[in-house]
């Protein structure tokens, strides 16, 4: 059971090898893995799937890395980048764009100063756009790390980061 996340590098830090290789050994990977719950289980880790662990996976799955890289790029729940400690999803769906999503996913995007797909310098956000988050009878849908805000308007997802912020920064000081 790995018991800590380790915290996200910063881009183009590689965790080191040896890091790498306890965290395999630790979940058994071999030829009889399942590829998709190590692959969970090392993003969980991590925070995203750094290349040097792609490659050690393949090299104890015996599965060719190419394939590897294929089902990574498949699923989007997986990332190859560094992300940010939380993850903004807004949606870009037409029952969201309809009743003002544009304007959230806008402040959103100002307010962080990233665009989508991107992360924060500091390593707090992550911002993403989703095609629609399946709730749309909510509309327009803001899920920040897994928790849904329906009916979401500017100044509420505004209210939101702030708080983050100032919980980042309160952690920050008492670290
Ligand atoms: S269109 Fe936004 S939740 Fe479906």
């Amino acid at each position: 059971m790995i018991q800590e996340q380790a915290a996200p590098t910063a881009s183009g830090q590689e965790p080191p090898a040896d890091h790498v290789r306890a965290l395999l050994d630790e979940l058994k990977v071999s030829p009889e893995a399942n590829l998709i719950g190590v692959l969970q289980d090392v993003q969980e880790h991590f925070g995203y799937l750094p290349a040097g662990a792609l490659q050690e996976i393949s090299r104890r799955t015996k599965i060719p890395l190419s394939r590897i890289y294929g089902v990574v790029s498949f699923y989007t729940q997986f990332y190859t980048e560094p992300r940010g400690r939380h993850t903004i999803r807004c949606c870009r769906g037409t029952a969201c764009h309809v009743r003002g999503g544009k304007k959230v996913i806008d402040t959103v995007r100002n307010a962080l100063s990233i665009e989508d797909g991107e992360t924060t310098e500091d390593m707090i956000f992550s911002f993403e756009t989703v095609a629609c988050l399946g709730a749309c009878a909510l509309s327009p849908v803001v899920v920040v790390d897994g928790m849904y805000y329906g009916k979401a308007t500017a100044k509420r997802i505004e209210e939101v980061l702030d708080q983050i912020v100032v919980a980042e920064s309160t952690e920050e000081e008492t670290n």
